[in-house]
């Protein structure tokens, strides 16, 4: 049974009648392009098949029922006391969502909902980010009012900054609003143009979820986008995109050991980004090798420079990129656990996903979960 099935099932089950809307808000996967966002980077990510769906019936009332197959739990509150700290944490992803619409003036109505996922939670596939922009897809159909795939995303991103207090980039939200099926995503995160690179045919992308889950991700995030912050200061630059090769080596006497690799890591990254952009579109041989390699020293410069991969993130890494079939492998999302990413010849994958898993395990003593998936479509609504 797909997510979609399961949540309109549980809503004529929990309400007794069917609901009127059903928004859809994908996942994501980085193949490249890692922390970059925050420095006005580029970033390659790619919507995948796994999404988040809410199904919704307004109410006469300012009721919200809300119910979450995932976390087996229900809630209620008026759409006007959005931020009552006694609700379940679930909840405040969506309730951040509709506390942007109000206070953008979208008067909303109260609603019956349900909403469920197959993304896995807290792994670095944007479960979180998916659920905001089905949020405000959700409350948008709910009002009537249009907005743009882009606007959906930048809404998400304001309530992750606004509501949750975390000061993440845009590249998740823009990744699940804006996401097309066979296509990645080659996003200028300063002007938000977003390119398509379509999927070369022959390659399958496989997540890879090592099962360790991210510990003190927040806090190490927010120091990293500070030390951004410093090194380009330092460097006179207004972003750490604006610095280069030449410039970074020109300062390196000015900037502390971590600074000056922290800068590598986002300089070489978003060169690599091109790179990987530029060889996946090409239409020669070899473009998916070239990219694989360019996945392949982006986690070396994770790991490395910007110090953000761990002991279940290499050895699934390197298990991965030792498979014949694998064009290359690296850590994906914000880091310290979560999930790999690989791209893979398609007729190697069935014997790669046998055998990276078991071999995994036994170095790690975690069972992992491995996704083959192509790109998707990225958000929207039907009228059910
Ligand atoms: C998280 C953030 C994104 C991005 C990645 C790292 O997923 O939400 O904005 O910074 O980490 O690339």
């Amino acid at each position: 049974m797909t997510v979609r099935d399961t949540v309109l099932d549980r809503f004529r089950e929990q309400f007794d009648e069917a609901p009127a809307l059903v928004a859809r808000a994908p996942g994501r996967v980085n193949l490249i392009g890692e922390h970059t966002d925050y420095n006005d980077g580029f970033v390659l990510p790619a919507a995948i098949e796994r999404a988040v769906h809410v199904a919704a019936r307004p109410r006469a009332d300012s009721t919200v029922t809300l119910v979450s197959v995932d976390f087996h739990s229900d809630t209620q509150f008026s759409i006007d006391d959005l931020d009552d700290p006694d609700l379940p944490a679930w909840s405040k992803y969506p309730r951040g969502a509709l506390w942007w619409l109000q206070n953008r003036g979208h008067s909303l109505p109260g609603f019956d909902a349900v909403i469920g996922g197959d993304i896995p939670i807290g792994a670095g596939l944007s479960s979180s980010a998916a659920v905001e922009v089905v949020m405000i897809e959700l409350g948008l159909a709910l009002t009537g009012a249009e907005m743009s795939q882009q606007d959906k995303a930048l809404a998400g991103v304001e309530v992750e900054h606004q509501f949750i207090g975390m000061p993440c980039g845009v590249m998740d939200q823009m990744a699940s609003a804006m996401g097309v099926a066979q296509h990645a995503l080659l996003i200028d995160c300063r002007s938000l143009d977003v390119r398509q690179v379509k999927m070369p045919a022959g390659a399958s992308i496989v997540i890879m979820d090592t099962a360790k889950r991210r510990g003190l991700v927040d806090s190490a995030y927010a120091r990293r986008r500070e030390e951004c912050e410093a090194a380009a200061e330092i460097l006179g630059v207004e972003a750490l995109r604006d610095a280069t090769r030449d410039g970074l080596e020109a300062a390196r006497d000015r900037l502390s050991s971590v600074l000056y690799r922290r800068a590598r890591h986002i300089i070489t990254e978003n060169l690599r980004v091109q790179a990987a952009a530029l060889a996946l579109g090409s239409t020669h041989g070899g473009g998916l090798k070239t990219a694989g390699q360019a996945l392949r020293d982006s986690h070396a410069s994770l790991r490395d420079d910007y110090e953000v991969s761990c002991y279940e993130l290499d050895v699934m890494v390197d298990i991965a990129n030792a498979q014949a079939g694998c064009y290359g492998a690296r850590m994906t999302g914000a880091g310290f656990g979560g999930c790999a990413v690989a791209l893979v010849d398609e007729g190697a994958v069935e014997a790669f996903v046998a055998a990276v898993g078991p071999v995994y395990a036994e170095k790690t003593g975690l069972e992992p979960h491995l996704y083959v998936t192509q790109a998707a479509a990225g958000s929207g609504v039907e009228r059910v």
